[in-house]
């Protein structure tokens, strides 16, 4: 599983719920994040060579658990390693739609989530009759990645963020970033008990667990699962915030970039 940052904590939390018995190497490509401003053919260089690193490690699934990589790269990595099964982020537009109830329904993503092809066949797929208003947070990803879940910056950033939506009648926030669900509990209470947050990450559990077991790779019943987390940026505080945010303990290895590979750096 890879994210830019600690944003697939929210997948991992929910995959490790579902999946107890399954082993899940997580990656976090800390020595770029955010990824949200970049160019899409950079991320998905970065997104091929985090695929090799998991490959290497004997995944026998990927979870693209990022929005902004799965835009910019699902479509390149499913060719490029077509013996590997992938799981990625798409915007929860298909649920948003059939329960909003004023028919305005927000995004809430980073600039290249919404530049991709990907969202766009997501509209047109799914957002007939409803009305769907982009929404990028800056900054936030930083304040998470800092540990910063309900200060005065990320509050500000959402409160600034979800007001247009709120004003133009949302009833239903998508959150298509997979830091974004880390701050429920604030984009909640900002957003008030009228309006739906849809955190995707139950679906791509459930997604995982049809696809593991349709491929006959899934962990035998009872085995315990053991987490190994690596960064490409300090992977003591990967794994002091992975306990903190999703109270799931496991080892943490460095990473390094060596021009486009990406290799551990074991004790
Ligand atoms: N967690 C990410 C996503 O789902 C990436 C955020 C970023 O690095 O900008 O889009």
């Amino acid at each position: 599983m890879f994210d830019s940052g600690v944003g697939g904590l929210s997948i991992l939390r929910e995959v490790h719920r579902q999946l107890p018995a399954e082993s899940v190497v997580f990656f976090a490509d800390q020595a770029h994040v955010p990824y949200g401003p970049r160019p899409m053919l950079q991320i998905q260089g970065f997104s091929r060579s985090i695929t090799a690193f998991l490959l290497e490690r004997s995944a026998k699934l990927v979870v693209v658990a990022c929005n902004t990589a799965s835009a910019a790269a699902l479509h390149d990595l499913r060719q490029t390693f077509p013996q590997t099964p992938f799981v990625g982020m798409e915007p929860a537009v298909k649920p948003a739609a059939a329960t909003s109830q004023t028919r305005v329904v927000g995004v809430l993503a980073t600039p290249a989530t919404f530049q991709g092809v990907l969202f766009a066949s997501v509209l047109e797929r799914f957002a007939g009759g409803v009305q769907v208003i982009e929404q990028t947070l800056p900054g936030l990803v930083e304040c998470i990645e800092a540990g910063d879940l309900d200060g005065p910056k990320p509050r500000s950033i959402i409160g600034r963020g979800l007001e247009p939506l709120l004003d133009r009648g949302v009833d239903t926030l998508v959150l298509a970033c997979t830091h974004y669900p880390l701050v429920i509990p604030l984009i909640q209470e900002i957003a008030g008990p009228e309006v739906s947050v849809i955190d995707p990450s139950p679906a791509i559990a459930r997604q995982t667990a049809r696809l593991l077991d349709e491929r006959g790779l899934a962990a035998p019943p009872g085995h315990e699962g053991r987490t190994e987390y690596f960064s490409s940026g300090d992977p003591d505080r990967l794994r002091s915030l992975a306990e903190r945010l999703i109270g799931l303990p496991g080892t943490a290895t460095p990473a390094d970039w060596q021009k486009d590979r990406v290799v551990a750096v074991e004790p």
